[in-house]
């Protein structure tokens, strides 16, 4: 089978999704982020510190084009991946694409509260986080919302997921 991608602002929680539904499935699971990390033996917030984010998106173009004939995967992208270097067409043929949708509010709650330090919003108070949530998610809603299924609240779990695609 082609693969399963997930896509969706960051910390809307592909990863996890992603993770759980190719463990369901038997399926390689990529997270783009951490193959990018392996390849450059550097971590996302160093590469875009030291090279800037240009750089960051070739990598992940690159990275999506090396992936175009794997099969049976579970590939769960960088937040930004799907809207630099028409990216999103090509994720739309490497795999069924699903768009893991949450809103402003729930968003900038995660962000606050992960581990994961995003470069885009390190420094940010509160009020600014979720400010540049709104204005990035504004901008990038018309990529994410190319991806063949939205899943939105309910939907955002591996039974739904099965449902649709078996
Ligand atoms: C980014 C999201 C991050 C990571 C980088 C840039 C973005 O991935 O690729 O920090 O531009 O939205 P997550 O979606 O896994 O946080």
């Amino acid at each position: 089978m082609k693969n399963i991608i997930l896509i969706g602002f960051m910390a809307c929680g592909k990863s996890t999704l992603g993770k759980k539904l190719a463990n369901k499935l038997n399926f390689e699971f990529i997270d783009t982020d951490q193959e990018i990390e392996k390849n450059e033996n550097c971590s996302v917030a160093e590469i875009f510190e030291k090279f800037g984010e240009n750089h960051f998106r070739e990598l992940e173009k690159k990275l999506i084009v090396s992936l175009q004939d794997k099969q049976n995967c579970i590939i769960s992208t960088g937040g930004g991946l799907p809207c630099f270097n028409e990216n999103m067409m090509l994720l739309n043929q490497v795999g069924t694409t699903f768009y893991v949708k949450l809103n402003p509010i729930e968003l900038s709650k995660r962000i606050l509260n992960a581990k994961t330090i995003r470069p885009l919003a390190k420094g940010k108070s509160k009020d600014e986080v979720y400010t540049f949530v709104k204005e990035l998610l504004a901008k990038r809603e018309d990529f994410y919302a190319q991806a063949k299924f939205t899943l939105s609240g309910k939907e955002q779990n591996i039974n739904f997921i099965e449902s649709i695609l078996f």
